[in-house]
């Protein structure tokens, strides 16, 4: 009684399972292959020539494997509109994909894995993600992305893994990556990155692989702390190097110093080849410097750099202050006499190089008729000079 009982069961229980199975593999839409993988009901329509998503696959399906179509476009509600919302992988690489809307992922509620790669997408909207919540794993790498605009990828509470590489990113706006608690992995190398702040990264806790090779990085001031940051929580990753400036190019992050990351100074005054007539008892030679951090300046005349004293007689002295990285330091020239007409240079320097910029002076009162009055400028009245 008990065996007869038993077996019924087991008939119905086949027949159900048979009917379930046919209803999702025998009826799967061409030219899609539905089966089982790993517990998951897949359909695996790679390889085709699909300019469209499947519209009759079953709304079970949990695994869809659209790689290597030619999709052109993932429209508005592009799943949601098939009756594809119980998706948890989408494979989508190799699509010719260029344009992504930014509601075209909405209703992949339990979505965890999204492979976007090889593509030609060049855009994406910050709400591209919005209501995928439990993605974990986002693939973009081969694409054509240009910037992350701020949240894009915001308040992905599962999301450990994202893969930018070779793309052209420009720009990381600083809130693309907000609230994202268990993000372990960022690549975003073979990209066109050439300065980045540490801010844009510093809220990822959980940060513990960072791929930032192949990138145009410009070495100098304003990456400093950027790099001081990957050092410091050891994220860094050879080969990631230098392209910019010139002279550290190639150079790996971990093999500089930190103030190795400098910018040059630049002198903004004086002129280039610029003269200067005065007829003043004492000239004032002015050089004005930016450059981080601070530079070290002096003056030199034709050629040698300047003594304040000679001979016991203070002949010059030197004024310098530094505001907002802008530095003064000028040079007067005190009692001048003809032997101080000629070269002044100003030179600044610091770790990431030097600029020097001359001036010519040229006095006044010895100019023109040609007198040469060597003692004379204490002595001399104001007729004795003379405006140029
Ligand atoms: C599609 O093609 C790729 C590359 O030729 C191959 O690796 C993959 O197994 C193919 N997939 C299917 C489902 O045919
Ligand atoms: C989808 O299924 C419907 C109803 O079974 C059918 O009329 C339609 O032709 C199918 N479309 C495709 C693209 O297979
Ligand atoms: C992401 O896509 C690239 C290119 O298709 C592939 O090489 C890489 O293995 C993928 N990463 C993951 C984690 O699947
Ligand atoms: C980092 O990840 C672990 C588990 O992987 C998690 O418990 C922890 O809360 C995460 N850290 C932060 C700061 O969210
Ligand atoms: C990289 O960015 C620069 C501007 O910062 C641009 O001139 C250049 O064309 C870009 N290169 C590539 C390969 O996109
Ligand atoms: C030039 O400088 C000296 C020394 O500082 C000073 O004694 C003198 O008065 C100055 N001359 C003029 C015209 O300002
Ligand atoms: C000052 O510079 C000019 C232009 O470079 C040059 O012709 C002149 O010989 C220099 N004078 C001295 C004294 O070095
Ligand atoms: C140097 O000269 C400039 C221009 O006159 C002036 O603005 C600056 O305050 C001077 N700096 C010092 C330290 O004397």
């Amino acid at each position: 009684m008990a065996h007869k009982c038993w077996q019924t069961w087991l008939n119905i229980a086949l027949v159900f399972l048979t009917t379930t199975a046919a209803d999702f593999t025998t009826e799967c839409q061409r030219p899609c292959d539905c089966r089982w993988q790993s517990g998951n009901k897949a359909a695996i329509c790679a390889n085709s020539s699909l300019r469209v998503i499947p519209v009759n696959l079953s709304s079970d399906i949990q695994i869809l494997d659209l790689s290597n179509n030619n999709l052109l476009q993932l429209h508005q509600e592009a799943f949601k509109r098939v009756g594809l919302s119980n998706l948890k992988k989408l494979f989508l690489k190799d699509c010719n994909i260029e344009v992504v809307h930014k509601a075209a992922f909405v209703s992949l509620a339990i979505m965890i894995e999204l492979d976007l790669s090889k593509n030609r997408i060049r855009h994406l909207h910050p709400d591209t993600f919005k209501g995928t919540e439990k993605l974990r794993l986002i693939n973009l790498s081969n694409n054509l992305v240009d910037k992350l605009e701020d949240g894009l990828f915001r308040n992905l509470k599962y999301l450990q893994k994202v893969e930018l590489s070779n793309n052209r990113i420009v720009r990381i706006a600083t809130k693309a990556f907000v609230n994202l608690p268990q993000l372990k992995i960022l690549r975003i190398d073979g990209n066109n990155l050439s300065h980045m702040k540490p801010e844009t990264l510093m809220a990822l806790r959980n940060l513990s692989g960072l791929d930032l090779h192949n990138n145009p990085w410009r070495c100098d001031c304003n990456l400093q702390t950027f790099r001081d940051w990957v050092i410091s929580h050891n994220l860094y990753t050879p080969p990631t190097s230098c392209a910019e400036p010139a002279s550290i190019r190639s150079k790996l992050w971990n093999e500089l110093d930190s103030s190795n990351f400098a910018c040059r100074p630049t002198i903004l005054e004086p002129l280039p080849d610029s003269t200067i007539k005065s007829y003043e008892e004492n000239v004032t030679l002015i050089c004005k410097v930016v450059g981080n951090p601070t530079p070290e300046v002096f003056w030199r005349f034709n050629g040698k750099t300047i003594e304040l004293r000679s001979f016991g007689e203070i002949r010059y002295t030197v004024s310098e202050n530094t505001m907002d990285l802008i530095r003064f330091v000028n040079l007067t020239v005190l009692h001048t006499r003809y032997s101080d007409r000629g070269n002044y240079t100003c030179v600044a320097e610091n770790p990431g190089g030097r600029d020097e910029k001359t001036l010519t002076l040229v006095l006044s009162k010895y100019s023109g008729s040609g007198t040469i009055a060597e003692h004379g400028i204490k002595k001399t009245d104001q007729d004795g000079y003379q405006f140029l």
